[in-house]
Parts: C-alpha cells; structure tokens; sequence
C-alpha cells in the first residue's frame, strides 16, 4: 500500500516516540533500579545504552524488510570481511556465510553483544566471527584491529595502509558515527585494492534534484526534536554520498554504484557498491 508523502513523512514520529521511551526507562533502570546516580551524568553511555535497548527491542522489526539491493550485495560477501555497527547481528542471515573466511564486527554498544554472538552462531559463522567492542572511526577501530591480531605493524597480517579487508560494510551505520568524512577515508584505507564497500545508509532528502522539500523540512524538524539526542547520535542530514565519493580522491574509485531509495522520503536511503581501485 502506498501512503501519502506527508503520512511517509510522520512516521519517524513513532520512533522518535519509542527511543524517547527508551531513554526514560534506561535513566530508570539506571537511578532507581541500580542506584547509580552518577552513571546518570555519563550521558554518552546512557545514549548508547538507551540506544540499545530501543534496538534489542525493535531491531528485528526494523530489519525484516531492507531498501533496495541490500540483500543481494550482502550476499555476494566473500574472504575478510568488516561489518561497521552491526548490532545485535539482525543483517547477518542475508550474507552467505560459506563465502566468507572471517568477519570483524565492529560493534561499540557492548549490551548487543551477546545477540550479537547468538546470531553470529545462528547463522553459520561459528569461529570466523570476531566481535570487537569499538566503533568505525579510526581512532577506536585500529586499535581494536591490531588487539585482535587481523593488523600488524610488521606486514604480515597486512597493515592499514595497504589495506586488509575484502569487503566492508556500512549498513544505517554512517549516520551516527563521530567525524564521519575522517571516518569513512579511514574506512577506505582499510580496503584492500580492488576490494568492496556494501553501502545502505540513510542521508540528507535529495529536495534539489529527486527528493522532497517537504520530507527535507521534516528531517530539519525531528532534529530539532531531538532525533541525533535520542536516536544514540544518529543524524537525520548527512552527505554521505559525497563524502564517499571524496574518500577515493584522487585516484577516484573504479566503480561507485549507489542509488537513491525513497528519495522523497523524511529517511531516504541510498544503497549500493563501490569499488576500490587496482
Ligand atoms: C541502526 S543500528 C544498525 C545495526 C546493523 N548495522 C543493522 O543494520 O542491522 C546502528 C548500530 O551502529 C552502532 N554504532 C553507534 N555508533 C557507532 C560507531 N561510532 N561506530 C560503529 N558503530 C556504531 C550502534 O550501536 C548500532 O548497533
């Protein structure tokens, strides 16, 4: 059934609704049920924790259906390969775990990984799944990466300069991670030559060529309401697309595949590959 722009454009109101709810239980649980007051000023920690547990209980339903080609890009996955943000392991039945020789999970809300590993297991990774408690920005990743032993200072185990994985895969991820350009370019150094990146994130509404000026005004409103405060940092206005695109220069990469889904959308996506140059 197709809705209204307008009704398309209301409905992150539930959510925002919802992770309002889950911010006010986990300051709850955390003042009266843990007597821990002073956790409460933490309010980082109580972001990401709310954060999950809004996740633990929605995340699943929010992942039965994903936009675009999702599916079949996480599917052709294969060797080593990094999966930045992947929660509780909700997108992990859609790759073909027989391809892959070890997956990293870059994961920093340490309460999901437990559903992380269940899942992980679940689904046929068994000990090629490394969990890593940290998040995508270099600062926090690398040395995650050199702890688990995949990166090393000798070359053996590949450095980050000359890149290390196969594929890496940001799926509604980029929009909450801390200085995203530097981010992703270091994402991009991590990419061994030729190798791929599975791209499904949500971005600022395209009004000026495909979009809506009506959906870009609600993303300027739910922000206002709170959306980056509640939804644990997540930005309703990033320029994702074009931050990809520079992460390659000069060189440029040998394919850059994404495209738009729901450009008219208050959350429309854009989903694809790009390919690093030989
Ligand atoms: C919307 S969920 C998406 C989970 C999964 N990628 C999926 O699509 O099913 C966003 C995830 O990113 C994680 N996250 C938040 N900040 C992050 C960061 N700086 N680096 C990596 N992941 C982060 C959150 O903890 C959460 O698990």
């Amino acid at each position: 059934m197709e809705f209204p722009g307008w009704v398309t454009d209301l409905r992150p109101l539930i959510l925002l609704s919802m992770s309002l709810y889950h911010f006010c239980a986990t300051l709850f649980e955390i003042i009266v049920l843990e007597r821990s007051p002073s956790k409460a000023l933490k309010l980082a920690d109580v972001r990401l924790r709310s954060f999950a547990r809004l996740w633990t209980a929605k995340g699943e339903d929010m992942s039965i259906e994903m936009p675009g080609p999702l599916t079949e890009l996480l599917q052709q996955c294969h060797g080593t390969v990094l999966d930045i943000g992947p929660g509780s392991g909700e997108i992990l039945p859609r790759f073909d775990a027989s391809k892959i020789s070890a997956m990293y999970g870059a994961e920093p809300a340490e309460a999901l990984h437990p559903g992380l590993i269940k899942n992980a297991r679940k689904h046929g990774f068994g000990n090629k799944y490394h969990a890593l408690l940290c998040g995508g920005e270099p600062e926090s990743l690398i040395p995650a990466l050199a702890k688990s032993g995949i990166l090393s200072s000798s070359g053996t185990g590949g450095t980050a300069e000359n890149g290390i994985f196969d594929e890496i895969c940001c799926v509604r991820v980029l929009c909450g991670v801390p200085h995203p350009q530097q981010t992703i370019k270091g994402l991009y150094t991590l990419l061994k030559p030729g190798g791929r990146m599975v791209i499904c994130e949500h971005v600022v509404n395209p009004w000026r060529t495909e979009g809506s000026i009506g959906a870009r005004i609600a993303q300027l409103v739910y922000t206002l309401m709170g959306w980056p405060f509640f939804m644990g940092g997540c930005e309703l206005q990033r320029h994702t697309e074009i931050w990809l695109k520079e992460a390659a220069e000069p060189q440029g990469w040998d394919k850059f595949d994404l495209q738009y889904v729901g450009p008219t959308y208050a959350i429309p996506f854009v989903v694809g590959e790009l390919r690093k140059k030989l």
